[in-house]
This record gives structure tokens, C-alpha cells and sequence, in this order.
């Protein structure tokens, strides 16, 4: 399928939780990943360190990319570094810095070296939260067409993103961006997802896990594990054709209320463990709700019809899998 063995990929947030399984399905497809990321994570990307080049820079500084993707001859880019929800409605100027400027940068930086394909990061969380939906549409679950309306800074800051892209794209850019749902997986214990993570690997190694807001047991969201969502990215990155789309949905079609998840991941736990609620706001998100975390249901059927692709996990699998990895020490 890749046009491009030997080329240079460049991976913003190469190193995050996404970041570090999108270089491992590159390196699959024999391909050279340049992990470019303002902190880099050894401990994530520990197996394959030798395999990837990884470069510190900061995506809100142009000269940074510019320098780096030059020097590797990068011709495709997959652009994941950014601020999450937490972080975001915490640092606000520092959110729209890094999404929205970013953002922009990368898309400067593939005019200015001619990129074949620029795959970016959107957001599930450009949608409302699943009332909107259901008072307006009469249905909870949304498609491309149906219209985002961000409910706190970090789903704005993507949107802008759409926004940005948008412009490009009219130009004759070969830019798609991805709205993934809410993607767990080892590699962080940070963020909103990492308060599950955390429960499920306290669970694994303490017999107790514990679950604290934004979270509540009747949140309901659509899960994805994260290899998933990573073959996912590499995929759209490599794919020969134009995307009818600017922009894709991007889930495995599972919806779940956050008890009904932990009661599928308990399946996997040692004997006896267990993942309970509390209702107290993680100690990062001190003295503020996050709001807008009753997500909308996404229907994704568009890109896994354009890419011929079926999710290889799911839910299920994928925390059996994060337990055997809790287990084995990884974190
Ligand atoms: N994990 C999810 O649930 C989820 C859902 C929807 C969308 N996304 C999007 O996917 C992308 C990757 O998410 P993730 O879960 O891997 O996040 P992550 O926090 O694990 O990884 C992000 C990486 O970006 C790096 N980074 C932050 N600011 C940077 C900067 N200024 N310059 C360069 N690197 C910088 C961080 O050091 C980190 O390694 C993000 O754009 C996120 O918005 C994630």
C-alpha cells in the first residue's frame, strides 16, 4: 500500500500515548519515524528507541519544524501533539498556542516542503455532548454532516483546527483530519483518560482502582483502544487515494456508560480486584469541572468505509490487553 518505503514520517507528539503506537505501525510498514515531541517519553517508546528518531521541539515554533523535517526529508506528516482537555480549560493561551498555532505551523510547514499528506488530529470532542444531539436531531449518534458545537476550550481549539485545514485544503493541499472518540491505553496516566487508565492499573496492581470525576459511573462515551486508533492514523496517512472528506469521525461504533467499561475490564482484573467511583475531582483538575463529557455517539462508518478497515480490538480486548501489560511492569 505505501507509495514511500524508506521515507520520513514526522510525528508531532510522537511520544504520547497515540504518538508512540503510530511509530511502531510506521516502522511495520518499513517506514522512518521522526518522533518530534516537546517532552519526549523514553519510557514510552522504550522497544523501539533504537528504531526512531526523536527530536525535542515545540510545534508553536515554525523554525523548530522547519529545521527538523528538512534535515530527515520528511514527506508526510501524522500531527498529534497537543493540549488536552484538562490542560487546556487550565491553561487556556497555552492551549490555543499549541492546538491552534500549532496547528497552522504544520500546515505552513507542509506548503513550504511540499508534503504528500498532512493526517492531524481532531477531536470527538468538537461535537456537543449527546442532549444537544438528541434535542435537535432526535438521535444521540452523529456523522460528518451533522454540526460540531464544542462544548470547552480544548473541542473549540480543534475546531479552529478543522478550520485552519479547511483553508489549506481549498488550495490543493492533501490534508484529512481524524475526530477520534476517547482513547485509552498504556502510555499515560495523565488527563481525563489517564483517570481510567490509572483505576485500571491500580486495580491490576493494588486490587482496588478508583475512578474520579470528570468521570461519573452514567457518563456514557464511545471507547477505543489505542492501537486501534493509531493503525488508523497510519493508515490514512499511507492511503493511495484523496479522501472524499476533509475530515473523518473515527471509533469502533462502541458506546458504553464508564461502569458498564470498568465492568468489561474487571473481567481481565486478578481475582478479587475491583474498580469503584468516587466522586472527587482528580487531584490535576483541582477546583474545576470539566465539562462536556457526556459525549455525543459517533458514527464512523464513513472512514472505515473509505479506509476498509475494522477495528482489531475493541474495548474488551484492548483492557485485557493494558491489564497484561499493567501486570508486566509497563505503566
Ligand atoms: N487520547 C484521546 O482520548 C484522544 C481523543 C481524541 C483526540 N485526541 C488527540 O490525539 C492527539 C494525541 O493524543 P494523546 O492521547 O496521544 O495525547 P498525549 O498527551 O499522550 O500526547 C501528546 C504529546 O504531545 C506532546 N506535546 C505537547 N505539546 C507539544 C508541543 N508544543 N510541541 C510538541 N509536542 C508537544 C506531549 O509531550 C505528548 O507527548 C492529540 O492531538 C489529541 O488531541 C486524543
Amino acid at each position: 500500500m505505501a507509495d514511500s518505503h524508506g521515507d520520513s514520517v514526522l510525528v508531532t507528539g510522537g511520544t504520547g500515548l497515540i504518538g508512540a503506537h503510530v511509530a511502531r505501525y510506521l516502522l511495520d510498514r518499513g517506514l522512518k519515524p521522526v518522533l518530534f515531541d516537546a517532552a519526549p517519553s523514553d519510557e514510552n517508546i522504550a522497544d523501539i528507541r533504537q528504531r526512531v528518531a526523536v527530536e525535542r521541539g515545540d510545534v508553536s515554533d515554525l523554525g523548530d519544524l522547519l529545521e527538523v523535517a528538512s534535515r530527515h526529508s520528511v514527506s508526510r506528516v501524522i500531527h498529534l501533539a497537543a493540549v488536552l482537555t484538562i490542560q487546556a480549560a487550565l491553561k487556556p493561551t497555552r492551549g490555543v498556542a499549541i492546538n491552534c498555532i500549532g496547528t497552522s505551523n504544520i500546515f505552513q510547514l507542509s506548503r513550504a516542503l511540499g508534503m504528500k499528506r498532512v493526517v492531524y488530529a481532531s477531536t470527538a470532542a468538537v461535537y456537543a455532548p449527546r442532549p444537544y444531539y438528541e434535542k435537535l436531531l432526535g438521535r444521540h449518534r452523529v456523522t460528518e454532516d451533522d454540526p460540531p458545537m464544542p462544548g470547552d476550550l480544548y473541542g473549540s481549539t480543534k475546531y479552529v483546527c478543522e478550520g485552519l485545514a479547511a483553508q489549506e485544503i481549498r488550495t490543493g493541499a492533501d490534508i484529512v483530519g481524524l475526530r477520534p472518540v476517547m482513547t485509552f491505553g498504556v502510555g499515560r496516566l495523565t488527563g481525563a483518560v489517564g483517570i481510567l487508565n490509572q483505576a485500571m492499573r491500580d486495580a491490576t496492581l493494588d486490587g482496588r482502582g478508583t475512578v474520579t470525576r470528570p468521570w461519573s459511573p452514567q457518563t456514557s462515551i464511545n471507547p477505543m483502544y489505542v492501537k486501534d486508533c493509531a493503525d488508523v492514523f497510519v493508515r490514512a496517512c499511507l492511503w493511495p487515494a484523496r479522501f472524499a472528506r476533509e475530515v473523518y469521525n473515527l471509533g469502533t461504533g462502541e458506546y458504553y456508560s464508564i461502569r458498564q467499561m470498568m465492568d468489561l475490564a474487571e473481567k481481565s482484573l486478578p481475582k478479587g480486584a475491583s474498580i469503584g467511583f468516587e466522586d472527587v475531582t482528580a487531584t490535576e483538575g483541582a477546583g474545576m469541572d470539566v465539562p462536556g463529557f457526556n459525549y455525543a455517539d459517533l458514527d464512523s462508518s464513513a472512514l472505515r468505509k473509505e479506509l476498509d478497515w475494522t477495528p482489531a480490538y475493541g474495548f474488551e480486548a484492548g483492557a485485557r490487553e493494558c491489564i497484561a501489560m499493567y501486570k508486566a511492569g509497563q505503566s
